[in-house]
């Protein structure tokens, strides 16, 4: 992996939608003649920070009115490494980024990025200060060639006054240079990104947030509606954007993709940590245990035990009779 020395870089992600952002990074790649898009009203972005966390909830809950949706939750984001927010569902990991993306904020605990004790507005605040969510569905046009998608929102142009358009030709070459780099192989960046599929496209989404100078990585569930070998090749560029340097949040129900790249494993149950692991405290199997609720998976293996089958009614009875077929006198 060869981004390390984008990512050093004290730019904040630019960008329209919270996929991903774009812009003040593009513009310190394009060449002169390129125009950045103008740059929101700019909070501090992440810092490096050798040491300490670059996101660090502590003891964090959110209501929802009356409902809890997390109650003392903690979690740090390292840089260069992968932390793993598991759970079932409505355990809660939806709620714990959209605080981390600026989209709620938390009603006790606290949020500290870089070290700074803070509460993140809105997405773009988020954005502005290097963290990055790729949602699911990911906020794609789906009739819009890779490349626009890529740069959605972040367009860089060339030309002055009446003769001012979109830098095209810079976007294509771009957006497949920034691909090949992340080691995404794609035949074509003209073709629409909805011909992509799904785990190309996540792919192209945490390229995107590579480039755009993101810091903080954050995922929610990439690997939801992916076969195995969809799943691999999407982990396999989290484990690419671990490697140029980011802090990565990784939400999965899966906890077979959480331990072929995670670092740290959070494990969430209606709301409340159900245990916090360093990779070298947990193996997959304690993993797996108590995401399936330990004692409760012992108690569902029994129940669903083979019962010894009524004579006359067994599998085997009934296999026997269709092998051996109609007799005939
Ligand atoms: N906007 C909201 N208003 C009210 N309750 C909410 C809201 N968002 C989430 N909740 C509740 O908070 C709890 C946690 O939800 P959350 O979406 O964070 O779970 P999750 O772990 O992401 O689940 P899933 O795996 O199904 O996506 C749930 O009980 C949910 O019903
Ligand atoms: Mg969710």
């Amino acid at each position: 992996m060869t981004g390390n020395d984008d990512l050093t870089s004290d730019d904040g992600v630019r960008g329209t939608d919270a996929a991903s952002g774009g812009g003040d990074q593009a513009g310190a790649k394009a060449p002169a003649s390129v125009t950045k898009a103008p740059a929101p009203a700019a909070a501090a972005p992440v810092p490096a920070a050798p040491d300490g966390p670059l996101v660090e909830l502590t003891d964090v809950s959110k209501f929802y009115g009356t409902i809890r949706a997390l109650e003392g939750v903690s979690l740090q984001v390292h840089a260069g490494q992968i932390s793993c927010v598991l759970g079932d569902n409505g355990a809660g990991k939806s709620t714990l980024i959209k605080i981390i993306s600026g989209l709620h904020q938390h009603d006790g605990g606290s949020l500290r990025i870089a070290g700074a004790e803070t509460t993140l507005a809105s997405p773009r605040e988020a954005l502005d200060r290097g963290i990055a969510t790729v949602y699911q569905d990911l906020a794609v046009v789906p009739l819009m060639p890779v490349w626009r998608n890529f740069f959605l929102g972040s367009e860089p142009t060339k030309g002055k006054g009446p003769f001012r358009r979109l830098d095209t030709s810079f976007m294509r070459a771009t957006t497949h240079a920034q691909l090949r780099r992340m080691g995404i192989d794609l035949r074509d960046v003209d073709q629409p990104i909805g011909t992509l599929s799904g785990g190309e496209r996540q792919c192209v989404a945490i390229a995107r947030a590579v480039y755009f100078g993101a810091r903080v990585l954050v995922l929610d569930e990439p690997t939801a509606a992916l076969g195995v070998k969809q799943s691999g090749v999407v982990l396999k560029y989290v484990a690419a954007a671990r490697d140029a340097g980011l802090g990565v949040v990784l939400i999965t129900h899966n906890p077979h993709h959480a331990y072929l790249v995670g670092d740290r494993f959070v494990l969430l149950k209606r709301g409340t940590m159900a245990g916090s692991h360093t990779r070298d405290e947990i193996t997959l199997d304690e993993l797996t245990r108590q995401m399936a609720g330990g004692s409760e998976l012992d108690d569902l293996r029994h129940e669903l035990e083979r019962a010894p089958a009524p004579a006359g009614l067994g599998a085997g009875s009934r296999s026997a009779g269709r092998d051996a077929g109609p007799k005939k006198a």
